[in-house]
């Protein structure tokens, strides 16, 4: 296997390669990536992926890890069952 083949968002099933190849062409902060590439939009929400992304993008602009803007987390920041919010977040028996 390339490394380049390694799934880096499992959620949205997105490679290192692809990754690599937007941040090639401009792409420059979490957030635009994740508009064109979805990653961290899954089912974790980011948890699996946004520190990986943030690597990728630290390694290639060459600024800290820190200096890298996180991108937006809006909440649920847990996925919650439709169920749970319908009965307006009162836990079942
Ligand atoms: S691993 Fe990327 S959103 Fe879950």
């Amino acid at each position: 296997m390339n490394a380049d083949d390694i799934v880096i968002c499992r959620c949205e099933e997105v490679t290192r390669e692809e990754i690599r190849a937007w941040i090639d062409r401009g792409y420059r902060r979490f957030d635009e990536l994740k508009r064109i590439l979805r990653i961290g939009m899954g089912p974790c929400q980011g948890r699996g992926c946004r520190d990986i992304v943030l690597r990728e993008l630290s390694r290639a602009t060459g600024e800290p890890m820190d200096a890298i803007c996180p991108g937006t987390i809006r909440p649920p920041v847990k996925p919650v069952k439709l169920g749970l919010l319908s009965r307006g977040g009162e836990t079942p028996k």
